[in-house]
C-alpha cells in the first residue's frame, strides 16, 4: 500500500463517471453483443446485455444516485442499433428518450460526454462486415450526423470511438468478441477504417457546430509496456507488442495519416483530430513471447490485472508531449467484487494527476454502477455502485461513497483516510440510495 497522506485535488480538475449502453440499458436485442451473448460459451457467466441495468427504464434513479454523490460529469454512450434499427432508418423516439435523460444531467449540473461508438453495433451493419467492410465509413457518418445534429443544442463534448484498438483485436485477432474472427490482417483492416471513421466523425461534428466550440476525440486504451523480466529479447517484444496495440492506431487516429503497418496514407488528410487527448487507463502488461501476464509481485485486481497508478503518470506524459491537449481520462478504475482496495486505487490514481500536476483536466471513473461487463458478464464488477441484477437493487458501495466524498470536497482529508482507506475491514458496506 503507498503511504497515505492526505492531497487537494488540483482546482480546474472535473471529476465524475463513464458508462456504456450496451452494458448498462438492458432490453435492445437487435445488437452484436445480444447475439454473441446468445450463442453457448461466450459469455463467461451466461448473462446478456438484455438484462444489465435496465439503465433505460431506471434513468432517472440513476442520474439522481448521480447527482447525489456529485457527479459534475459523465461519459455516457448512445446504442447505434436502437437509433437506427434499419439502415437509413432512424427512430426519433430513441432520439427523443436520450435528449430526455442528457436534460435531466443538465438540469443536476452533470456535464456529459456523448460516445458515439462503444464496441457494439447494429446487426445489419455487423452483418455487412461492419467496419471490415470499408463502406462502413458514409455508414457510420450518417448515423453521426443524425445524432450529432439531435444533441447540438444541448452537448459539446463527443467521443467519436471508443477503444478502437482493443475492438479490433479482440473481435478480429484473438476472437473472443463478435465476430469472433482470428487474422491479425482483418485487425488492421478494421483498425484502418476505424482511424477513417473517427476522422471523418471529427470533421463532420465539427462542420455542424460551425464556429460553436465542439470537444471531439476518442477514447483511447492505453497501458504501459515492460519486459516480463530482463531479457533484451522480452524487452524488444514489450516495444513492437506497445507499437502494434497502440502506437500505430493512436498516430492514425490522432493525426489521419495512417501510420504503418495499418496503411500509409492519408486519405481525408493529415491534420489534428482531437480537440483533447483520451486516456482509458487501467493496467500494465508484462510481455513475454508476444504474451501479457500480470508483473512479478505486482497488486492484481479480481480479473488478475496489474494495479499500476504509477502508469497514468507514464502515458499522460508520453502522450502529451507527442499530441499536445488536455487530456481527459475517459476511463479508470478497476474489478473489485468485495469492494476492498477500489478506494485505495481510486485514491493512488487521481493522487498521481495532483502530485505530479498532470495536463489532466477531467476524471471519469469507469464506471458508475456494476454492469454487463462484456464476455465477463455480470460477474466481474467495477462500479461505484452495486447493482442486485435480479432486483436491479442500486447501493452505493463504501469506494462509491469515498468518491463522492472526494468529489464533494476537492481534497481527501485525513478523516477520510481513517474512515476509508485505513479502517482494516473495507468490504462491502455501502448504503442503499
Ligand atoms: C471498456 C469498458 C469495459 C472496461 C472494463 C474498457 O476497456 O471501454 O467497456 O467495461 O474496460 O473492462
Amino acid at each position: 500500500m503507498s503511504r497515505l497522506i492526505p492531497f487537494r485535488l488540483p482546482k480546474d480538475l472535473g471529476l465524475g463517471c463513464a458508462t456504456a449502453a450496451t452494458q448498462i440499458e438492458g432490453g435492445s436485442t437487435d445488437n452484436s453483443w445480444y447475439e454473441w451473448a446468445a450463442k453457448k460459451g461466450k459469455i463467461k457467466d451466461g448473462a446478456s446485455p438484455k438484462r444489465a441495468n435496465q439503465h433505460w427504464q431506471l434513468y432517472e434513479q440513476d442520474i439522481q444516485l448521480m447527482a447525489q454523490m456529485g457527479m459534475e460529469h459523465y461519459r455516457l454512450g448512445i446504442e447505434w442499433s436502437r437509433i437506427e434499427p434499419a439502415q437509413g432508418k432512424f427512430d426519433d423516439s430513441v432520439m427523443e428518450h436520450y435528449r430526455t435523460e442528457i436534460k435531466l444531467l443538465l438540469r443536476n449540473n452533470i456535464h456529459p460526454l456523448i460516445t458515439l461508438h462503444h464496441f457494439s453495433n447494429p446487426m445489419w451493419f455487423e452483418r455487412m462486415g461492419a467496419f471490415e467492410n470499408s463502406s462502413c465509413i458514409p455508414i457510420f457518418l450518417n448515423y453521426v450526423t443524425y445524432v450529432v445534429e439531435h444533441l447540438k443544442d444541448l452537448c459539446t463534448d463527443f467521443v467519436t470511438i471508443n477503444e478502437p484498438n482493443v475492438y479490433a483485436t479482440n473481435g478480429y485477432m484473438y476472437g473472443d468478441w463478435p465476430p469472433g474472427k482470428k487474422s491479425l490482417f482483418a485487425a488492421m483492416r478494421v483498425m484502418k477504417n476505424l482511424s477513417l471513421c473517427h476522422v471523418a466523425a471529427y470533421r463532420e461534428i465539427h462542420r455542424i457546430y460551425g464556429s460553436k466550440k465542439a470537444m471531439v476525440g476518442f477514447a483511447n486504451h492505453l497501458r504501459v509496456f515492460v519486459p516480463y523480466t530482463k531479457n533484451p529479447i522480452y524487452a524488444a517484444e514489450a516495444k513492437i507488442s506497445e507499437y502494434l496495440f497502440q502506437g500505430a492506431i493512436t498516430k492514425s487516429m490522432s493525426t489521419g495519416k495512417l501510420a504503418f503497418p495499418i496503411g500509409f496514407s492519408a486519405p481525408f488528410g493529415k491534420g489534428k483530430y482531437y480537440d483533447y487527448i483520451g486516456i482509458n487507463y487501467y493496467t500494465r502488461s508484462a510481455i513475454k513471447h508476444f504474451n501479457s501476464y500480470s508483473s512479478p509481485n505486482c497488486k492484481t485486481n479480481d480479473l488478475g490485472w496489474d494495479i499500476y497508478p504509477e502508469g497514468l503518470t507514464m502515458l499522460c506524459r508520453e502522450q502529451y508531449k507527442k499530441y499536445n491537449a488536455p487530456i481527459w481520462v475517459t476511463e479508470n478504475g478497476t474489478c473489485d467484487k468485495a469492494d476492498r482496495f477500489r478506494a485505495q486505487y481510486i485514491y493512488d490514481h487521481i493522487k498521481q494527476i495532483a502530485d505530479n500536476k498532470l495536463p489532466v483536466k477531467r476524471y471519469y471513473h469507469w464506471t458508475f454502477l456494476d454492469n454487463f461487463e462484456w464476455t465477463e458478464g455480470e460477474s466481474a464488477p467495477f462500479g461505484l455502485v452495486k447493482c442486485d441484477f435480479a432486483t436491479q437493487k442500486r447501493t452505493v458501495r463504501k469506494s462509491g461513497i469515498f468518491y463522492s466524498e472526494m468529489i464533494k470536497r476537492k481534497q481527501v482529508s485525513e478523516d477520510m483516510i481513517a474512515r476509508f482507506l485505513r479502517a482494516e475491514d473495507t468490504t462491502e458496506k455501502g448504503t442503499a440510495p
